[in-house]
């Protein structure tokens, strides 16, 4: 079917990565609402933790907006783009300039979805286990820094210099060269081979500007409390053991 070929594609331009893909995120068989019965269709993660559990870095009211209703919405209008595709595509009655566009909408949603999955994955209450910089990340963060706060410092100043609108910060590993390093994107864009995602930090309004206002600064240094170094750790295990395939 000319549907599964085009869910095919999009998996493909996303590799198979850690967290990184589609392919990672989860589905339900949505019969319900379907115009085909039995098409699945991708479905909002839960967060691994309460709504108000990383207050008062990142408050409740922002990660409920944030999860239940940005998230859901990019969810949905990945859903809604794909239905549509597929629908116009099984009519053989598709147009090229409709087809771009769903696409390009598939595109930014897509990435929305892998974005906003890695980011709540990668985020952790503060003052637990999980968030304190552990294992062979902490050695080679150290390597290469000098020392967490050198390292922190230096994001911060990547983020502030090179995000000037919507987009994200993201702590990178290259699979091929094993290598630590600072990425931004912008939008939606996701990280892709041969970077893996160690850690990732959203830098659209949504994600601060309701505690913080206009001052990116004071969020990135409260996020910094609430990163999941076990998840960063287990991430940056994977880059060092990635064989390609
Ligand atoms: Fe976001």
């Amino acid at each position: 079917m000319k549907y599964i070929g085009l869910v095919a594609v999009f998996a493909a331009t996303c590799v198979a990565q850690y967290g990184q893909s589609l392919d990672d995120l989860p589905k339900i068989v949505d019969n319900s609402t379907s115009s085909l019965p039995g098409v699945e269709k991708y479905v909002l993660p839960p967060l691994p933790y309460p709504y108000n559990a990383l207050e008062p870095h990142i408050s409740e009211q922002i990660m409920k907006l944030h999860h239940s209703a940005h998230h859901q919405a990019y969810v949905d209008n990945l859903n809604n783009a794909l239905s549509e595709l597929r629908g116009l595509e099984e009519q053989g009655m598709i147009e090229k300039e409709k087809k771009e566009g769903l696409e390009e909408t598939v595109k930014f949603n897509r990435g929305g979805h892998i974005n906003h999955s890695l980011f709540w994955k990668g985020l952790v209450p503060t003052g637990t286990p999980d968030s304190s910089l552990q294992g062979d990340l902490d050695k080679a963060i150290k390597a290469k820094w000098g020392s967490e706060k050198k390292f922190s410092e230096a994001f911060t100043k990547t983020i502030l210099q090179k995000v000037k609108g919507s987009g994200w910060g993201w702590v990178v590993c290259n699979v091929g060269t094993r290598d630590l390093s600072f990425e931004t994107t912008r939008d939606q864009d996701p990280i892709s081979l041969p970077q893996l995602v160690i850690f990732g930090i959203d830098m659209w309004e949504h994600a601060y500007y309701l505690q913080y206002y206009n001052n990116k600064k004071s969020y990135l240094k409260a996020i910094w409390n609430v990163i999941n170094w076990k998840e960063a750790n287990e991430r940056y295990s994977a880059c060092l053991k990635h064989v390609d395939t």
